[in-house]
């Protein structure tokens, strides 16, 4: 067998050779299926060969362009919502997407599901190129990648009936051999997010914001997908039922091996659920780590004033709580700062920080992988 088909690693990065994978051990790692800085011979001996990434996005950019004129639109500039995003997700774990409002959050996973084209960059969903993929192609991945939007009271129809709504992608990839088989399925679908089939008649205007959601799993779920989208799929949801949907999310994935990338506003939602986590600032992921790292040992700037900004559940310890305030806001994407782009809110921000643009470094080890996207960090 060609050494340099072995795959290696949560991420399956390739493997050329010892050689080749010590020298990029120093290298800076911007790609996910690079080695980390910490890598030796032993630790890669200890890795799990099997796993091939799900789903792999490289250098992603989404720009909008910004017109003028009535007749004769010109484009007068760009709108970079996502800016050079690169993140790998495996079979059965879920990634984590935090950050601010206007970050980039949900235009990155429009973009991975291809409903937002993309500008330039590479989305590879088991195996296949979907960035300027065919309408088949595109159609094949989308049964097993479905989406759950960001808003349950806008992402139903309101004028179709909840079991119709549940039914759609199971009606649009054609998973049924009769009548009887689509109905039983919507039910299954049904029971399986905790709701009674009975309430398949009813409109999404008859059910709470929670329900609502529920139904939004039960569809993105209808025709069994292995990536699961989660556009903040519990920010708009009182504080109770947010652990609820949350809990029939994690029993959902351990029943089913779904993998999913979770958005979420801040971090303490994604904390206990995403086996990695990515911060995203102004179009781009500043930090990247694997499990409890960011929350125990946040490197980037703004990683560090968002955890700061988390309440403790513990009273003593919430008391003692610094929190890092950032001021200004955060700017427009139509006009990035130059250099790093937290530059403008960064509290340790040197002269440097407005003409280098900092690349993603690696540091920890294979199996704890942790990058960061700031000049000032030291490894
Ligand atoms: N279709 C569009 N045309 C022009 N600009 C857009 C479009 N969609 C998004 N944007 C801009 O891209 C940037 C990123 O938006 P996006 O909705 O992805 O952020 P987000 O992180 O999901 O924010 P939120 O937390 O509020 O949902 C914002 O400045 C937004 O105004
Ligand atoms: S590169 Fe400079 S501005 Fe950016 S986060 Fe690091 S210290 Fe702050
Ligand atoms: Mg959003």
């Amino acid at each position: 067998m060609a050494i340099h088909n072995v795959r290696f690693g949560r991420d399956g990065g390739s493997l050329s050779s010892v050689a080749e994978t010590t020298s990029r051990a120093t290298a800076v790692a911007t790609a996910p299926d690079a080695v980390g800085a910490m890598a030796s011979v032993g630790e890669l001996a200890a890795v799990n060969l099997s796993a091939v990434p799900l789903l792999s996005v490289r250098d992603l950019n989404v720009h909008f362009p910004i017109t003028r004129g009535f007749i004769l639109q010109q484009t007068v500039g760009h709108i970079r919502a996502v800016n050079g995003v690169s993140f790998h997700v495996n079979p059965g774990e879920t990634l984590g997407v935090v950050g601010e409002s206007g970050s980039g959050k949900t235009t990155v996973v429009r973009a991975v599901i291809q409903l937002q084209r993309p500008t330039s960059g590479s989305v590879v969903f088991q195996g296949d190129e979907l960035v300027g993929a065919s309408s088949e192609v595109l159609r094949g991945a989308r049964r097993n990648m479905s989406m759950v939007f960001q808003d349950p009271y806008g992402s139903l129809n309101p004028r179709m009936r909840a079991g119709n709504i549940v039914g759609e992608p199971l009606r649009a990839h054609h998973v049924f051999e009769s009548k009887n088989e689509y109905l039983e399925r919507v039910a299954e679908l049904f029971q399986m997010v905790g709701m009674h089939p009975g309430v398949a008649s009813r409109y999404p205007h008859q059910f709470s914001g929670g329900q609502r959601q529920r139904i939004a799993i039960a569809r993105a779920l209808a025709a069994n997908p292995q990536l699961v989208l989660l556009d903040e799929p519990v920010s708009a949801l009182d504080v109770s039922i947010q652990a609820q949907v949350i809990n029939l999310l994690e029993d959902l994935q351990d029943e089913h091996d779904l993998a999913y990338v979770f958005v979420a506003h801040d971090l303490s939602v994604v904390r206990h659920t995403a086996h990695r986590t990515a911060v995203m600032y102004l179009g781009k992921i500043v930090e990247i780590a694997d499990g409890d790292e960011i929350y125990d040992n946040p490197l980037h700037p703004y990683t560090q004033a968002l955890l700061s900004a988390a309440p403790m559940p513990d009273p003593v310890l919430e008391r003692k709580r610094e929190r890092i305030v950032l001021t200004g806001d955060i700017p427009s994407p139509a006009n990035p700062p130059s250099g790093c782009v937290f530059r403008t809110r960064c509290p340790i921000a040197i002269d440097d920080c407005a003409e280098v643009v900092p690349q993603m470094r690696s540091t920890g080890s294979l199996t704890q992988r942790h990058e960061v996207a700031c000049i000032r960090v030291e490894f």
